[in-house]
């Protein structure tokens, strides 16, 4: 992508290196000491994007790069071929007649892919066309969504913190223990219809960099990853995708292609938001409590107690990024983009960042800076943006095009915040 000569150019000496994909970017030493944000219609090279083409053509390919090479590691490329090998139970009675619910395994094809992911699928019954979806990636698996005797129950490592876990794995005990969380009830009742999936279906979430799907995907002879390859929130993005790769293609009858909402939860949140940036058929992003690596920005003071840190995700998390990503440590400043780049990269779709006040660690005023810095993309494409010039007070929501919400409380999803959801997709994508 970059030419030694405009490299000489825009940083005085040319120290490049090659990305995983073949693009040329500055080496970290390189990189220049930016305090300020970066500005997301500036590109590498220092020209201004003055329109909507080039945002499409230049800039918007390019933050897309430097977001993978530096921090999150390159997505890996589309499988060969994606089989829905079974679908195991469709129940159309859920919800005592108001929904139908199916699971899908699906396989991917490719060298050494044998991983399984295992997708649930919620459509109301009533309705007069296809609903909008809700697509979220879950910490716990499937069964732990609505508690339901047909849910396939996963067999690998699960995190700790789930409810019925034996050992790091799921059994029978954990159906419907997130029924709370997710408010499958509320959804449907809205004309919503939900889908979702697990992470450790793509990656369980530990260090172990084998044990998920990005070792099939691997140059030959590769036996780690290199310094740009996916992190796990990358990998988890994939699944995203992967997730809205079948409902285009099996449920266009029952769901709106054009309507569909990724959502999660904190490091899920942050996947929801990389998937949207990554994949226009993405209509909507809810990256709920994403907090740092997600909608909160890395440049805050390095030894920030209160707030999560670059730093402090990398040594707690060492295989949510990309190894790049830890040169930026003690130095966010260097980061050629912020995260609110990653907001913009959404445009002109909406997005909302949702928050509660006694969770500082994700930075509530800070997401809300990057809505504002992202703005200007926004209105290049000729859509509103943010539609405060101040953080909203608490229990208000902004229900503009880059939405936010700040509620009382902890860290977690609530079936208040799904009122907010649900509203916020009402008005920026119509009713159902
Ligand atoms: C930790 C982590 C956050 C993350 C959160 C979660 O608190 O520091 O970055 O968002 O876990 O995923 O629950």
């Amino acid at each position: 992508m970059y030419s030694n000569l405009r490299c000489w150019i825009a940083f005085g000496l040319c120290l490049v290196c090659r990305t995983s994909v073949g693009l040329e970017f500055p080496e970290f030493a390189a990189l220049p000491d930016r305090a300020e944000l970066p500005d997301p219609l500036v590109m590498l090279d220092g020209t201004r994007i003055t329109t909507a083409n080039d945002w499409n053509e230049k800039r918007r390919p390019e933050l897309k790069a430097l977001f993978q090479h530096y921090m999150y590691g390159f997505l890996p490329p589309k499988p060969q071929a994606m089989v829905l090998e079974e679908v195991l139970f469709t129940d159309d009675q859920f919800l005592g007649g108001k929904a139908t619910m199916s699971e899908c395994r699906l396989a991917f094809k490719g060298p050494d892919l044998t991983h399984r992911m295992h997708v649930l699928v919620v459509v109301p019954n009533q309705r007069t066309k296809p609903a909008p979806v809700f697509l979220a990636m879950n910490f716990c698996g499937n069964h732990a969504m609505v508690n339901h005797p047909k849910i396939h129950v996963p067999e690998g490592w699960v995190y700790k913190s789930c409810g019925g876990q034996v050992n790091e794995r799921a059994t029978e005990a954990g159906r419907g223990t997130q029924a709370h969380d997710w408010n499958v009830d509320l959804i449907i009742e809205h004309g919503y219809a939900f889908a979702c999936f697990r992470s450790a279906d793509l990656d369980p979430d530990t260090p172990e960099f084998s044990d998920g799907i990005e070792p099939a995907f691997y140059a030959p002879g590769q036996t780690s990853p290199r310094p740009d390859d996916a992190g796990t929130i990358a990998t988890w993005a994939w699944g995203f995708h992967r997730g809205v790769d079948l409902l285009v293609s099996q449920y266009s009858q029952s769901i709106d292609p054009s309507r569909i909402i990724a959502v999660g939860h904190s490091r899920n949140g942050k996947t929801a938001l990389l998937a949207a940036a990554m994949d226009e058929r993405i209509a909507l992003a809810i990256p709920h409590q994403a907090g740092c690596g997600g909608t909160a920005p890395s440049r805050i003071p390095v030894d920030s107690k209160k707030m999560e840190t670059v730093a402090r995700i990398n040594t707690h998390f060492p295989h949510w990024f990309c190894d790049n990503f830890t040169l930026f440590n003690e130095h966010p400043e260097k980061l050629p983009f912020d995260q609110h780049c990653l907001a913009a990269l959404c445009a002109p779709r909406p997005v909302l960042f949702s928050n509660a006040v006694e969770d500082q660690w994700a930075n509530p005023d800070g997401q809300f800076e990057m809505l504002k810095a992202a703005d200007p993309v926004y209105r290049l494409l000729k859509v509103d943006g943010l539609g405060a010039k101040e953080r909203p007070a608490l229990q208000e929501p902004l229900y503009s095009r880059l939405g936010y919400f700040l509620r009382k409380g902890n860290h977690s999803m609530t079936r208040e915040d799904w009122g907010v959801f649900l509203d916020f997709a009402d008005i920026q994508l119509g009713k159902p």
